[in-house]
């Protein structure tokens, strides 16, 4: 019999690692031999620990597995019709995963995360053999082409990127990658990072060569110990198998990569601050321009990408740019990784191609609220993102229909909430967040965030609609100075979350809905 059960921090989190033992623990007390491969997660995280069982059909699962279960599933895959209360048939055939679009996460619950044999099996490094085949201006072009924009939030043209890097004119060039995943609710780069390095590294060598990068350095955040420790063993047998190193794959070409841990900050995600921060600085924005791209890492021209905008190219690479194209809608191209978080029945993550609605993915795939009461609001994009309210729900996840009501869909993290929770308490955190992690380098942001959480305590505790009125004017005209004058998306972009709950919710707030629009 061959199982496979996922290595993935979450999974191991709800007891992954307990499970496979009693497993074979069973099988041993069965006289079985039994194999267990600890495999990626598939990212139908409700179902973790999630076990699944080699049939000439395909693979079966059992979910959530719990270690006093074992025994009975162990049981139940010897009996005749395979059933037990945890049995879900055919993993492909569950509703949650026939309906993705995977391109990043193809590999996802198929392989180890640390067998490169496994990685090419499954269509490993033919991105780089093409890459290689039409050379650097034409891999560069390729991306160009696909429509690829920028996975960590901003979604700025990749290729444009690529193109300013590689005319930058410097004695070394550098790519950095960006997996300081700080937004609440999103989980892709982890999880990708755990479950498919090698992609990654991949990415990442494929967008050195096309810009002329030597040196590249992964940028994790310290909390993602697990991230960290796979990607350095995959990196060592990358570089062991030759595909890094000096003259990787007989190109001609040296890229050396290496690992970098953050220290807890959510402003070392800002690409400025990220840069500091490797250089060995504090972590604090710089002012742009210069762009990276022409001035970053040590003064050099640097590229800088979220993990998943790098985790993208192999497969455009490897398949064209018209196949990439051809998922999602307007300017928003090929797939997005939407990651379901907070009070929701079915969380995990959701590829699909850009276009579909936010209520397909709340409803559809995550089932609404865990607590079995309505959904009341979900944020998208993080802690900096719009609240939307149900009726918003219709809204297409794409950069531009989210941008059209006010939204953004940053990393696509996506936090749901039921009808319980106080949405002048979630302005208030986000204020109180914004103070907590600002780098302090510009004072809207600064003193505006401390400011704003006492004008929100005000407004809350005020007697009457007037000192209410007064209190919300105030805070309007603070979240005004905030959106334009602060220095980066932290300080900027705080005012969304805030004015979008209490415009979306004034009776939270106290306020007469026709003086908060
Ligand atoms: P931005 O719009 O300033 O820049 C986006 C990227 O494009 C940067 O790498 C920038 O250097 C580059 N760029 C801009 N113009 C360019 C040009 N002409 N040539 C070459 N490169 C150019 O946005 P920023 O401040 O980097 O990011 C803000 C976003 O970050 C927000 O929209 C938010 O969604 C997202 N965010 C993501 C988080 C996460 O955990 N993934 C956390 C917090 C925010
Ligand atoms: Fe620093 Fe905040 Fe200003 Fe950004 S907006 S530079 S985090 S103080």
């Amino acid at each position: 019999l061959s199982f496979h059960l996922p290595c993935d921090s979450a999974a191991r989190a709800v007891g992954a690692d307990l499970s496979a033992q009693a497993l074979a623990d069973a099988a041993v007390r069965r006289g079985l031999g039994v194999e267990i491969r600890r495999n990626s997660s598939r990212g139908l995280y409700w179902l973790e620990p999630l076990l699944e069982l080699d049939t000439p059909q395909g693979r079966v699962g059992f979910g959530p597995l719990t270690a006093e279960q074992a025994d009975s599933v162990l049981g139940a895959v010897l009996g005749a019709d395979g059933q037990h209360p945890l049995a879900l048939g055919l993993l492909e055939s569950l509703p949650y995963l026939a309906g993705q679009q995977r391109l990043l996460f193809a590999r996802a619950g198929l392989t180890r995360p640390l067998s490169l044999d496994d990685y090419l099996d499954h269509g490993g490094y033919r991105g780089l053999a093409h890459a290689l085949e039409l050379g650097e201006e034409g891999a560069l072009d390729c991306v160009l082409e696909s429509g690829l924009r920028g996975r960590g939030g901003a979604a700025f043209p990749a290729g444009l990127k690529w193109r300013t890097v590689r005319e930058a004119a410097a004695d070394r060039k550098y790519v950095v990658c960006n997996a300081d995943e700080g937004d609440s609710g999103s989980f892709a780069d982890r999880m990708l990072m755990e479950g498919d390095p090698f992609l990654l590294i991949e990415g990442i060598t494929i967008a050195a060569l096309a810009v002329g990068a030597s040196r590249g350095y992964i940028y994790v955040r310290s909390e993602y110990a697990a991230a960290a420790a796979t990607l350095e063993q995959a990196l060592a047998i990358a570089r062991q198998r030759g595909y890094l190193g000096p003259d990787l794959r007989g190109s001609g070409r040296e890229l050396e990569l290496e690992v970098r841990l953050g220290a807890g900050a959510y402003i070392c995600g800002e690409e400025t601050s990220m840069l500091e921060s490797l250089e060995g600085r504090r972590g604090e924005v710089r002012a742009k321009p210069p762009l990276p791209a022409v001035s970053g890492l040590f003064g050099r021209p640097t590229l800088v990408h979220n993990v998943l905008t790098l985790a993208s190219v192999p497969t455009i690479l490897a398949r064209g740019a018209p196949f990439y194209r051809d998922f999602g809608v307007g300017r928003s191209r090929g797939t997005m990784a939407f990651q379901l978080a907070g009070n929701v029945r079915r969380g995990g993550l959701v590829e699909r191609g850009f276009g579909l609605s936010l209520r397909e993915l709340i409803e559809d795939y995550g089932g609404g609220c865990a607590s079995g009461r309505p959904v009341k609001a979900a944020q998208v994009g993080g802690p900096l993102g719009a609240w939307l309210r149900p009726e918003q729900f219709d809204t297409a996840l794409d950069y531009e229909a989210f941008a059209a009501v006010g939204a953004m869909l940053g990393h696509g993290g996506v936090v749901v909430c039921d009808d319980s929770v106080d949405m002048a308490r979630m302005a208030r955190f986000a204020m109180r967040f914004c103070a907590e992690e600002s780098c302090g380098k510009c004072t809207p942001c600064r003193i505006g965030s401390t400011r704003g959480v006492e004008v929100i305590d005000r407004l809350l505790a005020a007697g009457d609609a007037a000192e209410r009125g007064r209190q919300w004017s105030l805070l309007r005209d603070l979240c005004e100075t905030m959106r334009h004058g602060s220095l980066c998306a932290l300080g900027g972009l705080t005012p969304l979350p805030v004015l979008s709950a209490a415009r979306g919710f004034p009776a939270d707030f106290g306020l007469d809905p026709a003086i908060v629009e």
